[in-house]
């Protein structure tokens, strides 16, 4: 099987595969419910984790297989010092698969290099976050029927965000999407993502400071948050954490059938009336989360669903 430090590592057929095995197993929960009968993952979260971690679990969980790991280093030998590299040697004696959370960018990838089983990037620092850019596709091709010709406002944190990167980096390998791009200054998109859009044909941004502005064009508003846990200076976050506050006096500029994103947890930036307006696809985003995380984990095993007819014949 594959790791997947970033979507980069399996190719865009295979994604588009992962979206249609994740509908699948939503419409056939009862019949995969064995797909991975006798295997089991590893949580590895060096890092707080709601979402990333407890849907990994439970994806596994619902295949049949079984789940180890620890929530925080404390309780690891990592508090004795022992390096990623030979945790990963460690657990890779013991399970089939391990998804890993580190605040280190780049610390998926030693994690892979050093296993022998695929490893699953669950976060790492203000890199990547492959698995939730998953959702967030999976969540644009249900409301939207497609994840091009959009375009696509990120709003907040595009510095330390690395959901944003991560999406802005796969939505540029599907085809034409306009990112609007809106942020404080303090707080914009970092050059390497700026070049991954630079280097498409089809794709184009505009870097903006107005949200309200900005919202009326927008198919997609994808919310983030300030992250608090990336910042030196905490006058830095206080002066920053509320530029943006998505509120239903500025939903009624939006279109009628904008989505609205946002990877979660959330502090300030969407107010609560908002979860009532059906453009809200945060929680869709969380099930959506959950169903591609079963979709990889399997994929990547090599376990096959029972029934289930690939759309092409490129597995993971
Ligand atoms: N979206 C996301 O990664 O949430 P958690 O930090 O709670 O896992």
């Amino acid at each position: 099987g594959t790791s997947v430090v970033t979507l980069d590592d399996i190719s865009t057929s295979q994604i588009r595969e992962l979206l249609h095995r994740a509908q699948y197993i939503d419409a056939h929960r009862k019949t995969v419910a064995h797909t991975c009968d006798g295997r089991v993952l590893a949580t590895l979260f060096y890092e707080p984790s709601t979402r990333t971690r407890l849907s990994f679990e439970t994806a596994m969980l619902r295949l049949g297989g079984q789940v180890i790991g620890f929530a925080g280093a404390q309780l690891s030998s990592v508090s004795k010092g022992e390096s990623i590299a030979d945790t990963l040697k460690t657990v890779s004696n013991y399970v089939d698969v391990v998804a890993i959370r580190h605040p280190k960018e780049g610390a998926a990838l030693v994690a892979s290099r050093a296993a022998s089983v695929p490893v699953i990037n669950a976060g790492d620092g203000g890199h990547m976050h492959p698995t939730q850019t998953l959702a967030d596709l999976a969540t644009l091709q249900s409301r939207f029927g497609r994840v091009q010709d959009l375009t696509v406002g990120l709003c907040g944190d595009l510095t330390f965000g690395r959901t944003v990167h991560s999406l802005i980096e796969t939505l540029c390998r599907f085809g034409h999407v306009n990112f609007v791009l809106i942020s404080p200054d303090e707080l914009k998109t970092p050059q390497y993502v700026l070049d991954r859009i630079n280097a498409t044909e089809t794709c184009s941004y505009v870097e903006v400071s107005d949200l309200a502005g900005s919202i009326g064009d927008l198919d997609v508003l994808y919310m983030t948050r300030v992250q608090k846990e990336r910042f030196f200076n905490e006058d830095d976050y206080l002066r920053l954490r509320d530029t943006y506050i998505l509120d239903a006096d500025k939903m009624r500029l939006a279109k009628p059938d904008m989505a609205v994103l946002h990877p979660l947890p959330r502090v300030n930036e969407i107010a609560v009336e908002v979860d009532d307006d059906p453009r809200a696809a945060y929680f869709e985003q969380v099930k959506n989360g959950m169903l591609m995380r079963m979709a990889l984990e399997s994929a990547v095993i090599g376990d096959k669903l029972p029934g289930y007819e690939p759309l092409q014949q490129e597995e993971v």
